[in-house]
């Protein structure tokens, strides 16, 4: 029997400070996270954006003091993960302790003026990152800002705009060309340096993107300082009671003790970054938890001659700086095993998880991917371990690190009684070598593919003595690789026999099946091989070993690819020429920047509660195809404070919806399921955590039906949304019957997920009378609207949708948002009640479809001069369970399978695959970068079989001014070539290019390469209704404006830029204009914000509206009265002062089959180039170098059409490096979260990124508002020339390994896909055939 715990030592109160303000809680509950506190009670800048620490936008501060130091710490930390109870003694920061819009913090003033918030979700969490970076370090080095953010993710900046604003605070150090102001400083630095700057490598004069702008001073004298009560305070042990959980925060190991022997079952907690994710989504219980973090005899840390020491509940950043710290201290020969160890650290998670995560934490966790653990056994570090059996003083059992990992998940501790005290490394011998390595889609903040240590022992004359292997990411636990090290034993270093024995070795260790557990597998077989040859030679080259070296420079090979400080110019000279307007064309930073920075902007789910509200759950399917038998809630309703379920049978009107040109979803699964995820009811109760409980419990009957869930089996069973699509030009088949040369090839490009960094947010307030308030984040509030009143059965002029302003949208809010309205509808039509949902990260993921993953079949010929004659393409995208937007998106890809060239004979025929997966949708671009692609894939790979320079293949094939494009629209204002040329130029791609090549020739697994890519973009709905738009103008008494458009704001700037055009328009300064929301009770039928088009839309509108109060106003101006003064006298004088600006987009009309008439009102277009470098070893790559030269018109605010181009110039770099969707073979989604969907970082962006515009171009047929062009989409498709980058480098290598010719490289170009294509012996001897009926552990579905 257990022994009693004496609780009469233990408080039940938390008591702590927030934002300055004495915070005391009684026995709060256990489950509650910081961030679900400090939002309830109102304090909602801080975001949820995952719930798994994985995008940063919880990011809050929290500050303790250390008596024995008597030093305040600062970290920052995830909200999300933070147990409320864990803060007890600590000042907790949040966005608001910093300032507001009025009077902000230099930090958040900074971002904001430089144009680092779009739409704003991330920014708080940014912001706050920086913040606790300053207030450890008023003066950070450039290299300590671009690291401080590796844990914050942001997905509309594309972070160069951010990464200025923080190099602002930074030490002045060797800056580039740039900084917050764009190179307004001295020597083109930024206006914040007060010294001279290096010369740059961007011509000075294009670096005008900023108004030279006085920030203020940044004073760290005047911060919130640490409440002197808690400096005071004595940690004292806590005991909470909670809902379902107790906890325990001891104080000294002996408490510790105690408490686990009254509570075998109970829970040690370190920075809960672990079980935290457990508990929310995998729905594990645990009580009691015991917090570990304060009890200081797991917290020490010791260096002695033997190694070093460390308590087990050290933080892994406190681990880190008693590393560096040891490092100072040791012999460079012992400090090797120290340096392994860190150079794993720097990759693990990001900051704050590190701040957070305990190293006891990660080892009893024993992952199988840990980082530290491989570094453990490799290094003979052991473990010491207590049981609540002995007593504090007894001796502790001592495990040696690679005994101590048994199975998956399973360890030497025995879980009812062992914790783990201390970890002893012990340091670098003589003679010895060691050295981590880690491989992930992403190198900051990614969890390992493969994670390995490798330590050898070598004798005088390089006999090998003992060897350490230890792999994470290669079985189902921290493994040795026990067959090499036995084969190493006695062998010669260098000796390339024992290096190709031991390349065998490890096949034998590692043997693995296409179906093994965790997928990847020959890629990982590769991995742990290249980790090994990238070690031997190291050890070579640090013993300077005479050894035949055929791999060039070996340094290129032995170190891991080196990224620098990033830094680029934009210049905005292209698009402001001939400017002559006041308020359009001028940079202005986003009207809501300063609101979005300090945390005041309300996003959808900020709204306060409101009373009486509720909350739904969805119940999803579980199944990819199956029948549903039975539906038993009984469980779920017998849960307290559910309220009610509701499924197809309480659809008051119509069950059934289509986002576009087919009715053919349901809002509510009756009898079928077609995908996992899709919905098939609600569970309505009193909050949102009950209301997830209960919809758990639901528990569904199915019998399953076959299902597919690739492009390939669905062509296969002939499964197609039934309507295909084509363009048809010229006679064909005549064409490539005299062509000179004939070309096939096929191209496979993957989804991609919006991961807006918002999820999809609903409120509904029913407010009697049949009348419904939606409050939805969605960039479709018309059809919103529309859909909700169809399925309730009203009128639509009893609904009316608000959107306030998004988290992002990316397209995946434009129809995929419907179901939820509709959803929250329907509870609150039976509730009568408020009804709230905000999706979970991985169920946004799940239910809310991606981008089309696309396949192209092409067929290409060519004259004798190798120009383009005719083209023959059938285009396949997985349009997924429902044809949503599919249809229009395969139209569009019809028409930019072109890309910029002239083909005189084209048939291109697009079939959409219906397949079991969710329903995909709309993201930026909408099938054109898709088709861009493809396009620019038989470019390469056609350029490649003729032996011509890419370049010059695709240069003589350009369209030329007034040329038809295969849908028979005539070009003009063709500026493409002129740009692309400029682009060439100022982007010095020559020589460049040549150096590219030298570098190549030295070097055998490093290799580099250029691409430079161009496109164009047809701007217009394709459906022709939804090319017009409306606007609202209300001018009050005292001369203020209230604008409405239809468009929405998602951080794109749309409203600055309708506020310019109103400014501009009624020649009235911007601030006497205010845009509340959109609102369809405000302008009715209005299109989604989408297709590139709203701001040329609404601008029209807009400029419409002006018009007509311009025409009644015109009496009062000829009177020379100020604006007010107008408005007075007009008011008085009884003249309307309210307008209804209307739009329709002229001159369109295109009819598919006929192909006559205009598709697209007008063409943007541009180019770009990229420099690559790629470690062939493991498939790493950085950016060296990106430029981009656009042609926007003449832009309405340069510098948010900047940031436009540089967000979906990332966006599109992701989509096709690191951003992989991947899938169960049973249908389910496999890549739900930040964990393992890699949207890139801070740390992807290229490490020179220049933006500019087209320059001396003219647009004499560009009709828009103030000849602007459309900009948020076009630019998405460059971000690819990372791609064909890549595609370049893995060329070279491919020459150099046997494989001469072309090659097909599928999108996106991960490290795993870069990596097999290499062509080496590694990867080749690691492939594995597949068994009868072996499927992939995960599967791509183009
Ligand atoms: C966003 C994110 C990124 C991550 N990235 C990485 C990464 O790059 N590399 C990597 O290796 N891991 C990574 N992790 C995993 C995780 O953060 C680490 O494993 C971390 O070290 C866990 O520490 P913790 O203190 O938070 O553990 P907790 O969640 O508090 O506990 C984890 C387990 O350890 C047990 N435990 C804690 N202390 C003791 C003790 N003294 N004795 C016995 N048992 C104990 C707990 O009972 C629990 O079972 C990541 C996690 C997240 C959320
Ligand atoms: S919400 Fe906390 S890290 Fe994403
Ligand atoms: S501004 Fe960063 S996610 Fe939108």
């Amino acid at each position: 029997m257990s022994p009693a715990l004496d609780l009469s030592g233990f408080s039940t109160t938390l008591h702590f400070y927030l934002n300055g303000t004495e915070i005391i809680l009684n026995n709060p509950d256990p489950d509650t996270t910081l961030l679900q506190y400090v939002r309830s009670i109102g304090l909602t800048g801080s975001k949820l954006g995952c719930a798994e620490g994985g995008c940063g936008a919880c990011t809050v501060m929290v500050s303790s003091y250390d008596k024995a130091t008597q030093h305040i710490k600062h970290l920052n930390v995830n909200a999300c993960l933070t147990p409320l109870c864990s803060v007890d003694g600590k000042h907790v920061i949040t966005i608001e302790g910093l300032g507001d819009h009025k009077n902000p913090h230099p930090v958040q003033e900074r971002i904001a003026l430089c144009y680092g918030s779009q739409c704003g979700f991330c920014t708080p969490g940014i912001a706050m990152s920086l913040y606790a970076l300053l207030r450890n370090n008023s003066t950070p080095s450039e290299h300590e800002v671009e690291e401080s953010f590796d844990g914050n993710l942001c997905r509309c900046t594309g972070y160069r705009p951010i990464l200025d604003a923080a190099k602002s605070f930074a030490a002045p150090s060797v800056k580039k060309a740039g900084g917050c102001c764009g190179g307004a400083g001295p020597n083109g630095g930024c206006c914040k340096d007060d010294k001279p700057e290096l010369p740059s490598t961007i011509p000075q004069e294009s670096s005008v993107r900023f108004p030279s702008v006085l920030f203020k001073a940044y004073d760290p004298t005047q911060e919130l300082i640490f409440p002197p009560r808690l400096m005071k305070k004595s940690a004292e042990p806590l005991h909470f009671q909670g809902r379902k959980a107790q906890w325990f925060r001891p104080t000294t190991l002996a408490q510790v003790l105690q408490i686990k022997a009254a509570y075998p079952q109970a829970k040690f907690l370190g920075g809960n970054t672990e079980v935290g994710v457990e508990t929310k989504f995998k729905y594990m219980e645990y009580s009691p938890f015991v917090y570990l973090h304060d009890v200081s005899e797991l917290q020490g840390i010791s260096i002695t001659p033997e190694g070093i020491t460390i308590g087990a509940n050290v933080t892994v950043a406190n681990f880190q700086k008693a590393l560096k710290a040891a490092i100072e201290t040791v012999s460079e020969n012992e400090a090797h095993v120290l340096r392994a160890f860190l150079a794993n650290i720097k990759y693990f998670a990001g900051n704050q998880i590190r701040n957070a995560a305990s190293v006891a934490g990660n080892i009893a966790t024993a992952s199988p991917i840990s980082d530290l653990n491989p570094v453990f056994v490799a290094s003979n570090s052991t473990f010491s371990i207590l049981s609540s059996e002995q007593s504090v003083d007894s001796t502790a059992r001592v495990v040696p690190a690679k005994d101590f990992f048994v199975g998956y998940r399973k360890t030497a501790l025995n879980p009812a009684t062992d914790i783990l005290t201390e970890i002893h490394i012990p340091l670098t011998r003589p003679g010895e070598y060691i050295r981590s390595f880690k491989q992930a889609k992403r190198k900051d903040d990614d969890i390992a593919i493969v994670t390995a240590a490798i330590r050898v022992q070598l004798a005088a004359d390089n006999t090998i003595l003992e060897t350490g292997f230890g792999f994470g990411g290669m079985a189902a636990f921290t493994c040795q690789a026990k067959k090499t090290q036995a084969f190493l034993q006695g062998k010669i270093w260098g000796d390339k026999e024992a290096l190709d024995g031991a390349l065998e070795a490890l096949d034998q260790d590692f043997p693995m099946e296409i179906s093994t557990p965790g997928g990847q597998p020959e890629y990982r077989r590769t991995l742990a091989k290249s980790f090994f040859v990238r070690f031997w030679w190291d050890v070579i080259e640090q013993k300077n070993l005479n050894v035949q070296n055929e791999n060039g420079d070996l340094s290129l090979l032995t170190q891991e690819i080196h990224r620098d400080l990033s830094f680029g110019a934009q210049s905005d000279k292209g698009t402001i020429q001939n400017s002559t307007t006041e308020i359009v064309s001028k940079s202005v930073a986003h009207v809501a920047a300063m609101k979005q920075v300090t945390g005041e902007a309300i996003y959808t789910d900020d709204m306060p509660k409101l009373h009486n509200e509720l909350y739904g759950a969805m119940v999803l399917s579980s199944r990819a195809h199956a029948k549903i038998v039975s539906i038993d809630t009984s469980a779920a309703l017998a849960h307290p404070g559910v309220k009610a379920y509701y499924g197809h049978k309480d659809v008051p009107g119509n069950n059934v919806w289509g986002a576009a040109m087919f009715d053919d979803e349901e809002i509510f699964a009756s009898e079928e399921v077609h995908c996992v995820g899709q919905i098939i009811g609600v569970i309505v109760a009193d909050t949102q955590v009950i209301a997830q409980e209960a919809a758990r419990k639901v528990k569904i009957e199915y019998i399953d039906l076959p299902h597919v869930v690739t492009i390939d089996e669905a062509i296969a069973a002939d499964s197609y949304i039934p309507l295909v699509k084509s363009i048809v030009k010229g006679d064909v088949d005549a064409a490539f019957a005299n062509c000179a040369k004939v070309f096939e090839g096929q191209t496979r490009l993957g989804g991609q997920e919006q991961f807006y960094l918002e999820t999809q947010a609903v409120l509904v307030n029913y407010k009697g009378e049949s009348e419904f308030e939606i409050y939805a984040s969605t960039q479709n509030a018309n059809e919103t609207q529309a859909v909700v009143a169809s399925v309730l059965g009203v009128a639509a002029n009893k609904v009316s949708c608000k959107v306030k302003r998004l988290g992002g949208g990316f397209g995946g809010k434009e129809s995929r948002t419907i179901p939820l309205s509709c959803i929250m509808s329907i509870a609150s039509y039976h509730q009568k009640k408020p009804v709230r949902c905000m999706l979970d990260r991985n169920e946004d993921m799940a239910i809310s479809g991606q981008r089309n993953p696309f396949m192209g079949k092409w067929k290409v010929g060519l004259d004798e001069n190798n120009k383009l004659v005719a083209l023959d393409t059938e285009l396949y995208l997985n349009a997924g369970w429902s044809s949503d937007l599919s249809v229009a998106v395969m139209e569009r890809a019809l028409g930019h399978i072109d890309n910029v060239y002239f083909i005189p004979n084209v048939r291109a025929v697009g079939k959409c695959c219906r397949t079991n997966i969710h329903s995909n949708t709309a993201f930026r671009g909408f099938g054109g970068p898709q088709a861009n692609v493809i396009a620019e894939t038989y470019m390469t790979e056609i350029a490649e079989r003729i032996g011509m320079t890419q370049e010059e293949f695709r240069e003589i094939n350009f369209y030329k001014e007034g040329q038809l494009t295969h849908f028979n629209q005539e070009l003009k204002d063709w500026h493409l070539p002129k740009g692309y040329f400029q682009l060439k130029e100022k982007s010095n791609f020559d020589a460049r290019k040549a150096a590219v090549e030298e570098f190549n020739k030295r070097s055998k697994w490093r290799k580099r390469g250029m691409a430079l890519i161009p496109t164009k973009y047809g701007i217009s709905f394709t459906a022709l209704h939804l090319n017009q738009a409306g606007a609202m103008l209300h001018i009050y008494h005292d001369g203020s404006v209230l604008l409405s458009h239809g468009g929405v704001e998602m951080g794109q700037g749309l409203h600055t830029k309708m506020i310019q055009v109103c400014a501009e328009g009624l020649q009235i300064p911007m601030d006497m204009i205010h845009i509340v929301e959109t609102s369809t009770d405000k302008v009715a039928n209005a299109s989604p914000t989408a297709a590139s088009a709203s701001s040329d839309m609404n601008g029209m509108a807009v400029k419409n509206a002006c018009d007509q109060i311009n025409e009644r106003l015109e009496p009062y101006r000829a009177k020379g009265l100020a604006w007010k003064e107008i408005v007075h006298h007009a008011y008085f004088d009884r003249v309307n002062l309210s307008a209804n600006g209307f739009y329709k987009v002229p001159d369109l009309g295109y009819k598919w089959g006929e192909n006559k008439g205009q598709l697209f009102f007008y063409f943007t277009m541009g180019a770009a180039v990229s420099e690559v470098e790629v470690d062939l070893l493991t498939g790493s790559h950085t950016v060296i170098r990106s430029d981009v030269n656009m042609d926007l018109g003449r832009s309405i605010n340069p510098s948010i059409d900047i940031g436009q181009i540089e967000g979906a110039f990332i966006q599109g770099m992701g989509w096709s490096t690191t951003e992989e969707s991947l899938y169960f073979p049973n249908g389910r989604l496999f890549t739900q979260g930040p964990g393992n969907y890699k949207i890139p970082g801070f740390q992807c962006i290229p490490q020179e990124f220049n933006i500019s515009f087209f320059e001396d171009v003219t647009h004499e047929s560009v009709k828009t508002v103030y000849k602007s062009k459309g900009v948020g989409e076009p630019p998405l498709f460059l971000g690819s020339s990372v791609y064909f980058a890549i595609r370049n480098a893995l060329w070279y290598a491919r020459q150099e390994n046997g494989h001469p010719g072309s090659f097909s490289l599928s999108l996106p170009a991960t490290p795993e896909r870069i990596r097999m294509a290499v062509g080496d012996s590694i990867s080749e001897s690691s492939k594995l055939e597949a068994k009868q009926g072996e499927r992939p552990f995960v599967l791509s579905v183009f």
